[in-house]
């Protein structure tokens, strides 16, 4: 890019942020049910060049949004877990199976996986995420349809996948076999893109802290997905996410479950990694 388009992009944004009253993230404690102790803050990993620590989106939300998170009564999310726990259970597909026939309780054969995922696996030879083996189990192991990548059925499982390991530090590994893809991933993190020309990175890295609109610029980490947000009263997946964004920077989209948005994905939770897992998150 040139000179005078970097100044014109970089205005364009600049145009629209505020610094608020409170930059910055706050300083609450995010404790579920008085007994799952998230950590919110903590040192960021050391590939991460730019940002010293690294925190998670629920310490930019209000106090009267962070709240609804403190407790599984009050989150709307966890009455999709609830939902997705029956279906765990119930048979589907030609080989009259159900997830639990194979995997038995989800609270034990889930434990830790939503830490670990985007993941190498060895016998695809590709990085997969949950949403993948989800599909991969219904399709291969099942005889059952595949569920839409960033629809209800799919986005409620992985939340109930990922709410057994709530408190978990993200963990997810880059090297070795999935580290091209994480190298994908961060090229199109820091690519600009739209009419805007902005980068996830112009946004979630450079202006975090920040007002745009309404809105307290978080990092835009993914610890906390499947995400219920109060805007849509639903519980949104991390592809549908990535999608908004780069729709709101005016750019063409790659689709959900596309192998740049499974890029992408590993990038943005290595970028998360210490972080604990908060799925199913609150946020406005
Ligand atoms: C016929 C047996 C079978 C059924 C039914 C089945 N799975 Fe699987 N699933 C497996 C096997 C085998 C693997 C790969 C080995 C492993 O990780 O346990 C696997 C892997 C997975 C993984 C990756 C786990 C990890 O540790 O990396 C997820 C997530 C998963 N299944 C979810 C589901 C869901 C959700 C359902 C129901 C919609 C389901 N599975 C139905 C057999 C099954
Ligand atoms: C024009 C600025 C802008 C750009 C560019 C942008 N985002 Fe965002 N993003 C936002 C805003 C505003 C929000 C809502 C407030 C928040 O959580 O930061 C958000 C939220 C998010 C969240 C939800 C965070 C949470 O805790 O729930 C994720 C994840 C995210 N963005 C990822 C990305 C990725 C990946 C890219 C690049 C493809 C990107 N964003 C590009 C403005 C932007």
């Amino acid at each position: 890019m040139n000179a005078a388009t970097k100044m014109a992009s970089g205005l364009a944004l600049a145009a629209i942020l505020a610094t608020p009253a409170l930059a910055g993230p706050d300083d609450d404690n995010l404790i579920v049910n008085g007994e799952i102790e998230m950590i919110t803050e903590t040192a960021a990993p050391a590939h991460m060049e730019y940002v010293d620590t690294i925190y998670s989106g629920w310490r930019f939300r209000s106090d009267e949004t962070q709240v609804v998170q403190t407790d599984d009564f009050d989150n709307p999310g966890m009455i999709w877990v609830e939902a997705a726990g029956e279906v765990w259970e119930t048979a589907d597909g030609s080989e009259g199976k159900s997830c639990a026939s194979c995997h038995g309780a989800v609270d034990e054969a889930m434990k830790g996986v939503r830490a670990v995922y985007p993941k190498w696996n060895d016998e695809r030879g590709e990085v997969t995420t949950i949403e993948m083996e989800v599909n991969n189990c219904r399709e291969n192991r099942m005889g059952a349809d595949k569920w839409k990548y960033a629809g209800g059925d799919m986005t409620n499982m992985v939340a109930l996948i990922s709410s057994v390991s709530r408190g978990m530090p993200v963990n997810v590994a880059i090297d070795g076999p999935a580290q091209a893809t994480w190298e994908a991933g961060k090229e199109l993190y820091y690519t600009r893109t739209g009419q805007l020309e902005l980068s996830c990175a112009n946004c979630h890295e450079d202006s975090y802290g920040m007002m745009i609109r309404a809105d307290h610029l978080s990092q835009g980490q993914i610890n906390g997905f499947p995400t219920y947000r109060l805007k849509n009263t639903k519980l949104n997946s991390v592809h549908a996410r990535f999608k908004g964004c780069v729709r709101d920077t005016r750019a063409h989209t790659f689709a959900p479950g596309s192998a740049e948005f499974v890029a992408l994905e590993l990038y943005v939770a290595s970028r998360g990694n210490g972080l604990s897992v908060e799925g199913p998150s609150v946020r406005n």
